[in-house]
């Protein structure tokens, strides 16, 4: 009676087999808030991705043939050679030189197929077409959250990489911790910062949106909430947020709510985050972060640059999304995630750099949210 469950498989065992794997695939949707943009690889929006998702399919495709015919002869066999009581073994084909031969070589052949295909890929995503406008980006991996420097514009932002649609984006990796990944599913795949080896990429996008983007390589306790967004916008729009990123920072009118919190932020959050507005609107410690954070003599900041913040519509390395209009009635901010931040940064993200000397009081979160809000 050994095994006789694989010698006479039950119809329900088989069907709640089924049922089972059918639950794995539910995991496939897509929840990804709007905030964050879609989060595939399917749904391309540049070259880049195109290319890897075409390397995708077909390696997929051929993949799926050889995995239905192998099967499948594999089936037929199991169900019409069945051993069966004072059958004589079957014959025996070892040493057969014409199968031999054919099953080196198809496999060598279809193997060679899939070398084309990738190597034509790389080269296709190593280096960007010539004589197209384009711009650059230091993309900086912190523990646990994206930076991203533009020196061409002297703008340091975090959590949000804006670009122009239609434009090439030159990426320099950089990172002076561990090995993060950088990932725009939509826009490219992954590459590596790595402390020491400065890695560059490139990508376009050939529309607007928010496109979801994160680490792909363990980094820490907190590597999933490692996420960032790429946003991008037409030609006008992007000039427009570099002229606004490049301002100094709005400064609160005296004695409102604003101007209290721009007074707290100076006591318990310039350490590490700068004195907002400082200069043209970024700090001094950012001119080139990828400069400034190698050098020890250099002050790095530890948290990011907040100048312009309330532009952007992540908050802590995408920990939790930035909705601005549910953080503008300081008497009402059950629905306002900055401030449920600011309430606990360590509940919400343990291990972070945010550590606070003492929990902050109700007034004092009222008030630094005013003041950062304000922070067009
Ligand atoms: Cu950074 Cu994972």
């Amino acid at each position: 009676m050994r095994n006789s469950l694989f010698r006479n498989p039950k119809p329900w065992l088989m069907l709640f087999t089924g049922v089972l794997f059918a639950f794995f695939l539910v995991a496939c949707g897509d929840e990804t808030p709007a905030q964050y943009g879609p989060h595939t690889i399917l749904n391309t929006a540049g070259p880049v991705a195109e290319s890897e998702r075409f390397l995708f399919y077909v390696i997929l495709i051929i993949a799926s043939i050889i995995f239905v015919l192998v099967e499948g002869v594999l089936i037929v066999s199991i169900v019409r050679f069945r051993s069966k009581p004072g059958t004589p073994n079957p014959y025996q084909n070892h040493g057969n030189l014409r199968v031999e031969v054919l099953w080196t070589v198809i496999p060598a052949l279809i193997l060679f197929i899939v070398l084309g295909v990738t190597i034509n890929g790389l080269f296709q995503v190593s280096y960007p077409p010539k004589d197209q406008k384009s711009i650059n980006v230091t993309a900086i991996g912190h523990q646990w959250w994206w930076e991203f420097y533009y020196p061409d514009y002297n703008i340091t932002t975090a959590d949000s990489l804006h670009a122009p649609v239609g434009t090439i984006v030159n990426v320099k990796l950089y990172s002076n911790n561990v090995i993060h990944s950088f990932w725009i599913p939509a826009l490219t795949g992954k590459t590596d910062d790595i402390p020491g080896h400065n890695n560059t990429k490139w990508f376009k996008a050939d529309r607007t949106g928010v496109f979801y983007g994160e680490c792909a390589e363990f980094c820490g306790a907190q590597h999933a909430h490692m996420a960032f967004n790429a946003v991008i916008d037409n030609q006008d729009d992007f000039s427009t947020w570099v002229t606004t990123q490049q301002q100094a920072s709005v400064v609160p009118a005296q004695d409102s709510l604003a101007a209290q919190g721009s007074k707290l932020f100076v006591g318990i959050c310039a350490t590490c985050h700068g004195i907002v507005g400082k200069g043209n609107g970024y700090m001094s410690g950012y001119q080139d972060p990828s400069v400034a954070c190698a050098d020890p003599n250099v002050a790095c900041k530890v948290g990011p640059n907040l100048t312009h913040f309330a532009n952007r519509n992540l908050i802590a390395g995408g920990v939790l999304t930035h909705d601005h209009s549910k953080c503008t009635d300081p008497n009402n901010l059950s629905q306002c995630n900055l401030a449920k931040w600011l309430a606990n940064p360590q509940g919400i993200k343990p291990g972070n750099d945010m550590v606070l000397g003492a929990d902050l009081k109700p007034d004092q979160i009222k008030e630094l949210v005013a003041y950062l809000e304000s922070l067009n």
